[in-house]
């Protein structure tokens, strides 16, 4: 049984609790990070604590995370659940207040949950296979940026695309790609540009997205961030998606069209194997 952390505690997951009146229960009020774990160590461990920390002033929380604190939390469950490769999700909630209510209270102390996940990140046959994704219109708060556990329109839409036989969705606002349900989306055009929406409030400012666009630079490939079309990525040479838990995925398909030659293509492949040599050799 896995051993979670809850508010100051290490705990096997069937004793762990929260409040009813959580907030991130009952109203969302909360944000998370997912960092992912290769060979028993943090990949890009402060990348995701700075997004941690930028998500919670966004939101104006009280709560301030003591990284270093975390960072001990986030190897001692990796320890505890023995843990070689997977993924470690934190989330801080505004807390309970002892009932229902919109007001948010300042004064409410923050509830803080880690637990692991054991997976394969390395050996995937979504990589190997590559994605067929779908489109759909791009319907969430207009503050894609901050990583709210505001999940619900995410998960509907990956749980439809499942169901039509794809694997993923990239959202689409006024005739632009924003991101996938829970990765950044890029494309690779025919003179070998990877292009990728630019940061603003509409997509999340993705840590892998951040480390691929740098492995690239070092590959010599232009990087272009910029809104492309659904069209333009229906007739780009390659497409893939970023994300902790995916890292670089090859994307073979659009809305029924074939992405090139139909199958992952060579930068998307590269740029995955480029990314995980750099970040393993520097996770913590
Ligand atoms: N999702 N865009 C969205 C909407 C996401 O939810 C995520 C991450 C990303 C990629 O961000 P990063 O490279 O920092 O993981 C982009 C995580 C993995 C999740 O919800 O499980």
């Amino acid at each position: 049984m896995r051993i979670v952390y809850v508010n100051g505690q290490y705990l096997p997951e069937n004793e762990a609790k929260i409040s009813i009146f959580d907030r991130s229960f009952l109203f969302a009020d909360g944000v998370y990070e997912v960092t992912s774990v290769l060979d028993g160590k943090l990949i890009d461990f402060m990348g995701h604590m700075k997004r941690l920390e930028r998500s919670l002033s966004e939101l104006k929380f009280a709560f301030k995370p003591d990284i270093d604190q975390l960072l001990e939390i986030h190897r001692e469950l990796v320890k505890r659940n023995d843990i070689t490769e997977g993924l470690v999700y934190l989330q801080v909630s505004r807390g309970s207040a002892g009932d229902r209510n919109f007001l948010i209270n300042k004064d409410t102390p923050a509830s803080l949950v880690l637990f692991t996940q054991r997976n394969s990140l390395i050996q995937s046959t979504l990589a190997d296979r590559g994605q067929k994704i779908v489109t759909r219109p791009d319907i969430r708060w207009r503050r894609s940026d901050i990583k709210t556990v505001q999940l619900l329109y995410a998960s509907l839409l990956k749980t439809e695309a499942y169901a039509e036989g794809a694997d993923d969705v990239w959202m689409v606002l006024d005739g632009f790609v924003t991101e996938g349900s829970s990765n950044n989306a890029y494309i690779v055009t025919h003179d070998d540009t990877i292009v990728t929406r630019h940061l603003s409030t509409d997509i999340l400012h993705g840590i892998t997205r951040q480390s691929v666009i740098r492995c690239a630079a070092e590959l010599g490939l232009t990087v272009e961030e910029r809104p492309f079309t659904v069209a333009e990525a229906q007739n780009a040479k390659e497409a893939f998606s970023t994300s902790a838990s995916s890292f670089v995925c090859p994307v073979v398909e659009i809305d029924g069209t074939k992405i090139g030659t139909g199958t992952p293509g060579p930068i998307a492949k590269r740029l995955r194997q480029i990314y995980i040599d750099a970040n393993r050799a520097t996770a913590l």
